[in-house]
């Protein structure tokens, strides 16, 4: 099957990358409003893009009338935000974070998540996500028109004490978080296998072997 994406509708097109691109991690970020008002909510249009320094890109969608979500418009200005990342026992109240609240809503306290004071950033993280990345927004770059992308570099990295050696920098097998396929559907970790990279000098001398 082949589509050229200029015979697809956007919704189409969402559909075919939403659920061929998958799994995908989740960003359950936070932020607060100028004046102070918290907000969370997830986003799975989320990745690691760099790390000298580490950098974390998310896609946020506009409303169809063209205006930002509460997250794109406290990061835009606050400049911000904590990128939490989820596992299963956090993924009820991620899932209940991303119902359209108003932005009076203080959304840690209307799905039940408890604030936890950042290092390096003003926006509290969430204190039941196992991994929090506090980031300072580096870019923000409209993409068509719909989407703003938003670039984040990771001043600081919070790790649950169970899930990382702290001498070797090595995470346990402990740390599962979940991942986004399509819709309501998520996947879990549990079926890793090992896959050795190959170095060039093995691959040259393969058939001598
Ligand atoms: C698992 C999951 C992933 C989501 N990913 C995105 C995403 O990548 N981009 C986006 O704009 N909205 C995404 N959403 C929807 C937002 O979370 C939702 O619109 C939320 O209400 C936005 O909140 P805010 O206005 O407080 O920023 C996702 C929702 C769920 C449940």
């Amino acid at each position: 099957m082949d589509f050229a994406t200029a015979d697809l509708s956007e919704r189409d097109a969402y559909k075919l990358l939403g659920s061929l691109v998958i799994p995908r991690p989740i960003a359950f970020v936070s932020t607060h409003s100028a004046d102070g008002m918290l907000n969370c909510a997830p986003f799975s249009f989320f990745n690691a893009v760099g790390y000298a320094p580490p950098v974390v890109a998310l896609g946020l969608e506009q409303w169809d009338d063209g205006r930002e979500k509460d997250t794109g418009l406290n990061i835009r200005r606050t400049g911000e935000f904590v990128v939490n990342l989820v596992d299963e026992p956090l993924a009820e109240k991620m899932n209940l974070a991303a119902i359209d609240f108003p932005p009076e809503i203080d959304e840690f306290a209307e799905v039940g998540l408890t604030p936890a004071p950042s290092t390096r950033v003003a926006p509290p993280g969430i204190a039941e996500a196992p991994v929090r990345l506090e980031c300072v927004r580096s870019a923000l770059v409209q993409v068509g028109s719909k989407h703003t992308v938003v670039l984040g570099e990771v001043v600081s990295f919070h790790v649950r004490d169970d899930l990382i050696d702290a001498q070797k920098l090595h995470v346990s097998e402990a740390w599962r978080p979940i991942g986004r396929l399509f819709g309501g559907s998520y996947s879990r970790l549990d079926n890793r296998f090992d896959l050795p990279r190959v170095a060039l000098d093995d691959w040259k001398n393969r058939s001598q072997t």
